[in-house]
């Protein structure tokens, strides 16, 4: 089986879990301390503050930035669900604005359609591993005197021109999950260049307190175990070679696919940088079989694939009470869309069979 992700844990981290063991100190400690140090310091960004996992990031990084109750904040209703929850568990609301259909982030003509004078921030989200329209979203961020919050969860070192995901707006995101481009089993973290949101991140990370039981406000536990953040260390190391694997495996996949009809391969705009989290084609007539067809068949033929997501976050039954409209682009796109492997685990050989399987499918 060619499986779609593949965590990649090895000796290096084997070792700095033992160190931490061994050093008897298992919460939040130095080797927090010394990631958030490397991880801030790759991003380009004064801060990074690590958590529990990225939708514990996204939350605290809400409720710091002062959304609440009366506030809308602009989201994708192309992600997982945590992006919108987060706005949630800071009392605000989600409203959607819709996708562009080639790079599936949020169309930034769109967010300004949507906005009120309730709304206090977008959120947009680098799906796939593909920053969002930063300039055009940053540039209507500030004529309407909006904040951006970041969900980069998928886009670690993805960029634009010479800038990182995670450094454009007020703060960015992270997901240590283990499908993810780096990981720290579960884990996540929060950059920023803005010294008072960092303080108040760090506060409600930890219980709001800097000093052990002295609190100066009402907070969480959503700290990042040293265990975790020895893993990443190790992990954030390895990002830059294996995000390489991956952008070369994307090309040859695209070099094969783009050109069969039908098949619509990843478009990465002029000065970005795609991190390849996933590989996502549309699957549309007059390919041979459909979307759905296409992944069964690829799993007969041992080849793992995925859809992120198959039903859009305006559509979730969680938030069947809510009425957020009609998004016609997302919709389309989440009957077509097909992630195919692209991990660095593949070898030439499995690239030649994927290409070859999806070239001869009838
Ligand atoms: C776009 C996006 N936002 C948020 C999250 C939440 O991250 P986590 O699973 O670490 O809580 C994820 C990852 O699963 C994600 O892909």
């Amino acid at each position: 089986m060619i499986p779609l992700v593949k965590p990649f844990v090895g000796p290096k981290e084997y070792k700095a879990v033992a160190r931490v063991l061994e050093s008897g100190m298992l919460a939040q400690d130095k080797e927090v301390k010394a990631f958030e140090e490397a991880f801030a310091d790759y991003i380009g960004v004064k801060h990074a503050v690590a958590t529990s996992s990225g939708s514990t990031a996204l939350h605290l990084t809400l409720l710091a930035a002062g959304i609440n109750p009366g506030s809308s904040v602009i989201t994708s209703p192309l992600s997982f669900i945590a992006s919108s929850n987060a706005i949630l568990f800071a009392g605000g609301k989600p409203v959607f604005a819709d996708i562009d259909e080639r790079t599936y982030t949020i169309d930034p003509k769109r967010i300004e359609q949507v906005i009120t004078k309730h709304t206090r921030a977008i959120l947009p989200v680098d799906i796939y591993g593909l920053p969002a329209n930063m300039d055009e979203i940053l540039r209507i961020a500030k004529k309407h005197n909006l904040l951006v919050i970041e969900d980069a969860c998928q886009a670690h070192g993805a960029k634009i021109g010479k800038k990182k995901a995670g450094s454009f707006g007020l703060a960015g995101c992270f997901s240590f999950y283990p499908t993810k481009n780096m990981t720290t089993g579960e884990g996540g973290i929060i950059t920023t260049n803005d010294t008072s949101l960092a303080r108040k991140v760090r506060l409600l990370r930890n219980q709001g307190a800097e000093i052990k039981y002295h609190h100066k406000i009402v907070g969480y536990n959503f700290r990042m175990t040293e265990i975790a953040a020895a893993i990443g260390r190790e992990q954030l190391k390895k990002l830059e070679a294996r995000n390489r694997k991956r952008q070369q495996n994307a090309a040859f996949l695209t070099k094969h696919l783009a050109n069969i009809p039908g098949i619509i391969t990843p478009l990465v705009p002029e000065y970005y940088t795609h991190a390849l989290h996933q590989y996502t084609i549309l699957v549309t007539n007059p390919y041979p079989l459909t979307r759905d067809e296409l992944m069964n068949y690829l799993a007969r033929r041992r080849i793992g694939s995925g859809i992120y997501y198959p039903v859009p976050l305006h559509r979730q039954e969680a938030y069947k009470t809510f009425r957020f409209g009609s998004f016609p682009v997302t919709e389309k796109v989440t009957k077509e869309i097909l992630s195919i492997p692209v991990h660095p685990g593949l070898s030439q050989k499995d690239l030649n069979y994927i290409v070859e399987t999806i070239q001869t499918a009838k």
